[in-house]
C-alpha cells in the first residue's frame, strides 16, 4: 500500500436483518447499510464523511473500529487487513485507532471518576507502567484538552461536568494512548452551539500537534468544510463523490452533492445559478442497489442509471465522482 495512505477500504458491505411486527407475525427485512464502499484516508489528513441520516456513516466507522463485523470486504490499516486479524491482533491494533462518539453521556461510565475513566485504557494497554507514570499521563491528557488545572477535574464524576467538558474528557480518553487514527462520529451534534467551535478547534489542534489522521463524520456541510482536508459524500452506503474540500464545495459534481451544497446558505454562492435543490424522499436502505444508488431521486437520471452501477471516476486532482451523467451536468451548469 502507498505509504501516504493509512486506511484503504475495499468493497466493504454490511447487511442487517431487521425484524418488525408483533412476535406472532414477525417480519424480517434486509437492510443494505454499506454497499461496496471504497475509500482511502491519507496519513495526517482529516477526511470528512458527509451524508444524510441512515446512509451508513456510523456503521462504516464502527466496522473500521472493529466494534462490528462486516458482511464482506477489506479494511487495510497500517498495512494489515483488519477484517482478517485474530482477536489478540485486533486488541493490539485498537491502541492505534480510537473513536469519539456523538453523545459523551453514553460513552463515559457515570459511576466512575474522570481519573478512573482515563486510567482504563492505560491499564488495558500499558500495564507495564507504574501507577505514578499512568497518573502523570492522565493529568497530561486532561491538560491537553484544555481543562486546567487538571487537579480541578480529575476526581469529578461525569455528571459534575458540562456537556462540552464531558466531550473533552471523551477526547482525552481517545488520545491518551497516542493513537495514529481517530474516527469522530458527529462529535458536536449533541452539544450546545456555544461550545461546538471550541471542540472543533481542539480536535484540529490535537490533529496538528499529534500528527493524527482523522475521519470526521457529520451531516453538516459547513462544519465539514471548516474541519476537513477532503470530503467524501456518502449515499446509501456508497461514496458518490470524494475530493479536496475546496472542490467539493466550489465545484460539486454529483447531483446529490450539488443538492447538499445548494441548501447551505454560507456555501451555495459558489454554485453557478444558485437555485436551491430540494430533493424528494429519503435514503431507502431496504432497497438493494442495482444501478446508481441515487437513481430514484436524481433529476438527471437516464435509462442506464437504473441498471448499470457507476464507478468512481477521476475528474481531476483527486476529485472523484460516481455518476453516469456528470459530463452533461458539468456542461449544463458551466
Ligand atoms: N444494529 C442494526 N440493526 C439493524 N439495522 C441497523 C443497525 N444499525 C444500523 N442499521 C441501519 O443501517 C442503516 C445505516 O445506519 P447508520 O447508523 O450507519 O447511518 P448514519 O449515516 O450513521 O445515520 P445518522 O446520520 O442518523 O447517524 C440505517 O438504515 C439503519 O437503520
Ligand atoms: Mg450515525
Amino acid at each position: 500500500m502507498d505509504n501516504s495512505v493509512l486506511v484503504r477500504i475495499k468493497g466493504l458491505n454490511k447487511r442487517f436483518i431487521k425484524k418488525s411486527g408483533p412476535f406472532f407475525n414477525r417480519k424480517t427485512q434486509e437492510v443494505y447499510a454499506v454497499n461496496n464502499l471504497n475509500l482511502e484516508i491519507k496519513r495526517g489528513e482529516i477526511l470528512g464523511i458527509i451524508g444524510e441520516s441512515g446512509c451508513g456513516k456510523t456503521t462504516t466507522a464502527r466496522i473500521m473500529m472493529r466494534l462490528m463485523k462486516e458482511s464482506s470486504g477489506e479494511i487495510w490499516f497500517d498495512n494489515a487487513d483488519l477484517c482478517k486479524l485474530s482477536e489478540s491482533q485486533t486488541k493490539k491494533i485498537r491502541k492505534k485507532m480510537q473513536m469519539i462518539f456523538q453523545d459523551p453521556y453514553d460513552t463515559l461510565n457515570p459511576g466512575m471518576r474522570i481519573v478512573d475513566i482515563l486510567m482504563e485504557p492505560l491499564n488495558a494497554h500499558e500495564k507495564e507502567l507504574s501507577h505514578q507514570k499512568k497518573f502523570e499521563k492522565v493529568k497530561q491528557a486532561i491538560e491537553s484538552i484544555d481543562l486546567k488545572p487538571a487537579e480541578d477535574f480529575i476526581y469529578r464524576y461525569p455528571h459534575q461536568l458540562s456537556g462540552g467538558q464531558r466531550q473533552r474528557i471523551a477526547i482525552a480518553r481517545a488520545i491518551i494512548l497516542k493513537p495514529l487514527f481517530i474516527a469522530a462520529d458527529e462529535p458536536t451534534s449533541m452539544l450546545d452551539v456555544s461550545v461546538r467551535a471550541g471542540i472543533l478547534n481542539l480536535l484540529k489542534d490535537l490533529k496538528k500537534k499529534m500528527g493524527l489522521t482523522m475521519m470526521f463524520i457529520t451531516h453538516d456541510l459547513s462544519t465539514a468544510s471548516y474541519m476537513c482536508d477532503r470530503i467524501a459524500v456518502m449515499y446509501q452506503g456508497k461514496i458518490v463523490e470524494v475530493g479536496p474540500t475546496k472542490k467539493i464545495i466550489q465545484a460539486p459534481t454529483h447531483p446529490y452533492t450539488k443538492a447538499l451544497v445548494s441548501v447551505v446558505k454560507d456555501l451555495n454562492y459558489f454554485i453557478a445559478n444558485k437555485e436551491y435543490i430540494i430533493l424528494d424522499g429519503e435514503v431507502d436502505s431496504t432497497r438493494e442497489i442495482v444501478g446508481c444508488p441515487f437513481v430514484a431521486r436524481c433529476p438527471h437520471r437516464e435509462s442506464q442509471c437504473h441498471t448499470i452501477e457507476p464507478r468512481l471516476e477521476n475528474l481531476e486532482q483527486g476529485h472523484f465522482v460516481s455518476c453516469h451523467c456528470h459530463h452533461q451536468i458539468i456542461e449544463k451548469t458551466s
